[in-house]
């Protein structure tokens, strides 16, 4: 008998495969199409004080290995989120649910981290510091070591829950901000949100993507996201949840002996939406494989 189970944060997930903010919804559309009490745990859609319709359509571009959304955090706001959705997955999903929130200003991400660390149902918070897609907010608290750990800093104050925080890949020195909210009291990092790109439509000359750039994830961002995760776990203490081009069971456990406690599918579940059941699925027969009896053994052995 395999042993799947990892701890994060103590929090006990039955395997590591999480399905990542915004590419599952709040859930609860994919209790139609399978148990999604199989998950580790669900990072439900990215949310924002105020209800958002989100960025001009076209929002996505598909790609060779992957595809580039500028979604733009659309999202019916964090009250509607508790009153509504959260309550609604509950109904039907028993396993932990990590609640992704994004910001516009300091002030933003506080009062919506401060109404989820009231939610009982809400596990651990990821605070997203990495959205690409919207102008000044997002990204914009990712990419500069001090304003990553004065947000840090200030959901801390107000939350007893873990807070992870979700870095972008846009940067020069991916170390150095997770040094910097670590040192700030992030109890947990994830990495990679999406790199930012672009396409253009060749015939009507002008951009794909109504945004022009947007972030571009799948297949193509693994290898970078294996990097930026060896590097964090590496350099720090706190544990890290993988993310970014993740598809098959392999995947996993490569992002694991790399570092990560967790890992989290994205683009692979708009391909296929049955993805994460068959990586878990998958896992025992790839442990036994590679000779792994435990999952939790193998985090950060490759050094
Ligand atoms: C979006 O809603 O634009 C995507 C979210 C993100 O990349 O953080």
């Amino acid at each position: 008998m395999k042993n799947l189970e990892v701890n994060l944060c103590g929090v006990k997930l039955d395997n590591p495969v999480v399905p990542a903010s915004g590419t599952f919804g709040f859930g609860l559309e994919m209790a139609d199409v399978y148990d999604i009490n199989v998950l580790g745990a669900i990072s439900i859609k990215g949310t924002t004080r105020d209800p958002r319709f989100g960025n001009p359509t076209p929002r996505i571009a598909e790609c060779e290995a992957g595809m580039i959304n500028s979604v733009g955090l659309q999202n019916p706001g964090v009250d509607a989120v508790i009153a509504e959705e959260i309550p609604e997955l509950r109904k039907v999903y028993r396993k932990p649910i990590i609640a992704n929130v994004s910001g516009f200003g300091i002030d933003e991400y506080v009062e919506c981290c401060s109404k989820m660390d009231k939610v009982d149902d809400v596990d651990i918070i990821e605070v997203n510091v990495s959205c690409p897609n919207v102008h000044n907010g997002g990204m914009a608290f990712g990419t500069s070591c001090e304003a990553a750990a004065e947000v840090t800093r200030e959901v801390k104050a107000v939350t007893h829950k873990p807070v992870f925080v979700k870095l972008s890949p846009n940067v020069t020195d991916i170390v150095s901000i997770a040094r910097a909210v670590e040192d700030a009291g992030a109890d947990g990092i994830t990495l990679i949100n999406t790199l930012l790109g672009m396409r253009i439509d060749t015939a009507r000359r002008r951009p794909v993507i109504a945004n022009k750039m947007g972030g571009f994830s799948g297949r193509a961002v693994f290898p970078v996201a294996l990097r930026m995760v060896y590097q964090v776990a590496n350099a720090c203490q706190v544990p890290v949840m993988g993310c970014g081009g993740v598809a098959t069971a392999s995947d996993v456990i490569e992002m694991m002996m790399a570092g990560a406690t967790a890992v989290q599918v994205g683009a692979e579940n708009l391909r296929n939406p049955f993805a994460c059941k068959e990586i878990i699925e998958a896992l025992p027969a790839e442990m036994e494989r590679l000779g792994i009896d435990s999952l939790s053994d193998i985090i950060g052995i490759v050094k």
